[in-house]
């Protein structure tokens, strides 16, 4: 099918997203056809709806996602989703000119509920299937929110639950991995740590609140590999010098009067260590690929001293810095707009694509 002898005026693109633990459907209105030089900029396209269920009452007695449980509610949530977002686009299914699915990276079993309800959609409404990669979408999340500047190409930095990611990226599409963690992505280190403290899940907006309180140079936690060229991170060290500094203050920890000061002692100087080692490979990637454009994504984005620490950062390094609101920045279904580029690209899946698992490494997805 040719997308551009067909469609006219504006096409609208259905995106569903299932990679992780939030179910969510959005509508996205598109210019169509596409009159641009190949150099020149694109049209942005324009969310109509995003509903976003979260799984967060189902996984929070567990302190992080149980991936099992993330399919099955993906499941019973899916349908529902959808038929929320058209009704908020005051839309139905007929009017979906195509529809996009977030194939990699995430959950196998989470993903495939995602593209298995895309792909019916795609066959019963005869309508072209598009995939796109969840990370991408992360980034192009920052062109959404600001259709009116080029924000490509620029170094990408993806900050989540399981992302912890350098892209240099040439266009949305076009980008390659530059480093990543070793270990434990920056969003599970925050949940990971809220739960150590007893603070509940998810664990960015809880430790920011109890980190207000705190003083951020109380503990000394490591920046690990901020003497290295390479742009590595790695978390699981820092998650167990918490571990360390709260069970060698267990009498302050058991007094009730002494214990809110630590706990928030705690996390300040887990979140600036966490903050500091984002700022000090980013600061080196830009060196290292000249990018005078720093986009930001992911859900640990919308941490305020991550956001404050990059400004100043760019701001020294006359670099100019893109981060999406905070809708905009945890999983949603809105971002996957990128997929729209692929339908100008005429990049259309086939019914027999698969989903690629797999969290953070080029030749494992990323
Ligand atoms: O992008 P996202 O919604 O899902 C993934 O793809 O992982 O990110 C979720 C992560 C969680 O680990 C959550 O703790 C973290 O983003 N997060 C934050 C903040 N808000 C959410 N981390 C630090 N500070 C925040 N304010
Ligand atoms: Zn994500």
């Amino acid at each position: 099918m040719t997308p551009a002898t067909e469609l006219s005026k504006t096409v609208c693109i259905l995106a569903i997203e299932t990679t992780c633990d939030e179910t969510s459907a959005a509508l996205i209105e598109c210019p169509w056809p596409v009159v641009a030089s190949l150099d020149g900029p694109l049209p942005v396209p324009k969310c109509l709806s995003n509903v976003v269920t979260s799984q967060i009452e189902l996984h929070g007695p567990f302190g992080g996602v149980v991936p099992e449980i993330a399919s099955r509610a993906h499941l019973t949530a899916i349908l529902p989703v959808i038929r929320q977002a058209l009704d908020a686009a005051n839309l139905d299914y007929p009017d979906i000119d195509a529809v996009a699915i977030a194939t990699k990276p995430g959950l196998v079993g989470a993903l495939v509920v995602g593209l298995t309800v895309a792909k019916t959609l795609a066959m019963v409404l005869n309508k072209p299937l598009l995939t796109y990669d969840h990370m991408e979408a992360h980034l192009y999340a920052a062109q959404l929110a600001d259709p009116s500047s080029e924000i490509f190409p620029c170094l990408g930095l993806i900050v989540s639950g399981g992302h912890t990611t350098l892209l240099d990226c040439q266009t949305a599409l076009d980008t390659t991995w530059l480093g990543g963690t070793l270990d434990d992505a920056v969003g599970e280190a925050f949940d990971k740590v809220a739960t150590l403290l007893g603070l509940g899940y998810p664990g960015g907006p809880v430790i920011q609140r109890a980190a207000e309180s705190g003083d951020p140079k109380a503990f000394d936690f490591p920046r690990p590999f901020s003497q290295d060229s390479r742009l590595v991170f790695s978390y699981s060290g820092l998650k167990t010098a918490v571990l360390r500094a709260f069970q060698a203050n267990q009498t302050r920890a058991d007094d009730p009067l002494q214990r809110p000061q630590l706990i928030a002692d705690l996390a300040a100087s887990f979140q600036a260590a966490a903050v500091e080692s984002i700022v000090i490979k980013t600061r080196q990637a830009l060196k290292q690929t000249g990018h005078k454009r720093l986009v930001v994504g992911g859900g640990v984005a919308a941490n305020r001293l991550l956001r404050t620490s990059l400004q100043e950062m760019c701001d020294r390094q006359k670099v100019t810095l893109f981060t999406p609101p905070m809708w905009l920045c945890t999983d949603n279904a809105a971002m996957g707009a990128v997929a729209y580029l692929k339908l100008i690209r005429g990049d259309l899946a086939t019914l027999d694509c698969d989903v690629v698992a797999g969290l953070m490494r080029p030749d494992k997805g990323r």
